[in-house]
């Protein structure tokens, strides 16, 4: 059987550590190629450092000589939409990394695009891919909860600004934490819960911290140059009533080093993801319904694993590109409601 041949767009750490070393382990995937349109050392060092043959700055080239089958996006977020699309005009399935873009109105062209040409495009929103979330997704439909009215998000870090890459510049990023890792848990929990209808959101964002420290849990940053905001609250109302509280920071003085979970709170019990526990309350005692003991580690693998299946014609579950929209046009309207300091009805 023919390999199906893989380019790497934006050769960084996630580029290297997830996507490369996860293309690496199939014998039915080729690496080919990695681009970066404006650094070329980059580009041959990663090329080097993880067999790939062939390296290029000029993103039409590539495609010209080596007609991919598929193309992984790892650049910075604002440059996800351009390279999402020249992949798609190639003929490319593709696998972005999260999120989608910078804005709802380029998710919904790449969605459409896609569509049209009946290509593969997902989002390596990984966390859904966690046996957690499963187990809590199959007890949610099995109605194990009873009625979901609230949900919280939890996406923090007490001193995580990344200390690499350019995740505090709201040009190329688009935001902060809300949009990096806030993304992740809003996808976990609305595909555990079906992808519910949203009413209303009403947000609120500072930038207290990011811009006075200069060193945390994850490296050092210029505070100087810290133009996102460092933490970011906010409601989303349901159209069929319930509610979800999203919190996310990359600095925020709490207690833990790093909260990254979703609880779930129905009349009959609760729930939370990382690691999927169900739990209620009988005569004042917390009674466990589940508990998987530690997290699933390998989301990240099956994330990538179900995404090769699929562009090899499986019937897997991806993070796909209606689902990407949806969460997009989300984190928009939470940052519509923070800078505007008012509600936005979606
Ligand atoms: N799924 C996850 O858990 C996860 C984790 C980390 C990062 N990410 C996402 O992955 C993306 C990259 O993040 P990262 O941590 O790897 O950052 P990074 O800075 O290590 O990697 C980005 C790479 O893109 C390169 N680049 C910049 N301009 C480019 C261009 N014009 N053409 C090609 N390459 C270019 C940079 O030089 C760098 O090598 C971001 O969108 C981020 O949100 C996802």
């Amino acid at each position: 059987m023919r390999k199906l041949k893989v380019a790497i767009i934006g050769p960084g750490q996630i580029a290297e550590k997830v996507h490369a070393a996860y293309y690496a382990t199939r014998n039915d995937v080729e690496l080919v190629a990695a681009v970066h349109h404006n650094n070329i050392d980059k580009a041959r060092e990663f090329a080097k450092r993880n067999g790939i043959p062939r390296y290029y700055t000029n993103a039409d080239e590539m495609y010209e000589i080596e007609k991919p089958d598929i193309v992984s996006v790892c650049t910075p977020n604002k440059l996800h939409y351009g390279n999402v699309m020249q992949a798609l005009k190639a003929g490319c399935h593709v696998l972005c990394e999260k999120p989608p873009a910078l804005t709802s109105e380029e998710a919904k062209e790449m969605l459409e695009y896609s569509r049209s040409k009946n290509l593969i495009l997902a989002y390596n929103f990984h966390n859904r891919f966690a046996d957690d979330v499963g187990m809590i997704k199959e007890q949610v439909q099995q109605g194990a909860l009873g009625e979901i009215y609230a949900v919280k998000v939890k996406a923090l870090r007490r001193s995580g600004v990344p200390g690499w890459g350019s995740f505090t510049n709201k040009d190329l990023q688009g935001g902060g934490p809300l949009i990096d890792l806030g993304s992740h848990m809003l996808d976990a929990a609305f595909y555990v819960m079906g992808f519910p209808k949203v009413k209303k959101v009403t947000a609120k964002m500072f930038r207290k911290i990011g811009n006075k420290k200069s060193e945390g849990t994850l490296g050092k940053w210029d505070p100087s140059k810290y133009e996102v905001e460092d933490s970011f609250f906010g409601f989303i109302e349901l159209e069929e009533g319930g509610l979800i509280q999203v919190e996310s920071s990359f600095a925020l003085n709490i207690k833990e080093t790093s909260i990254m979970n979703v609880e779930f709170l129905g009349d009959e019990a609760g729930a939370s993801l990382f690691p999927a526990q169900i739990y209620t309350d009988r005569k004042g005692e917390l009674t466990y319904l589940l508990n998987r003991g530690t997290a699933d580690p390998n989301r990240h693998q099956k994330s990538i694993k179900a995404f090769v299946d699929r562009c090899l014609g499986k019937p897997v579950m991806i993070a796909d590109a209606e689902q990407g929209y949806k969460i997009q046009e989300l984190i928009g309207a939470l940052y519509e409601s923070a800078e505007k300091g008012d509600s936005v009805l979606l």
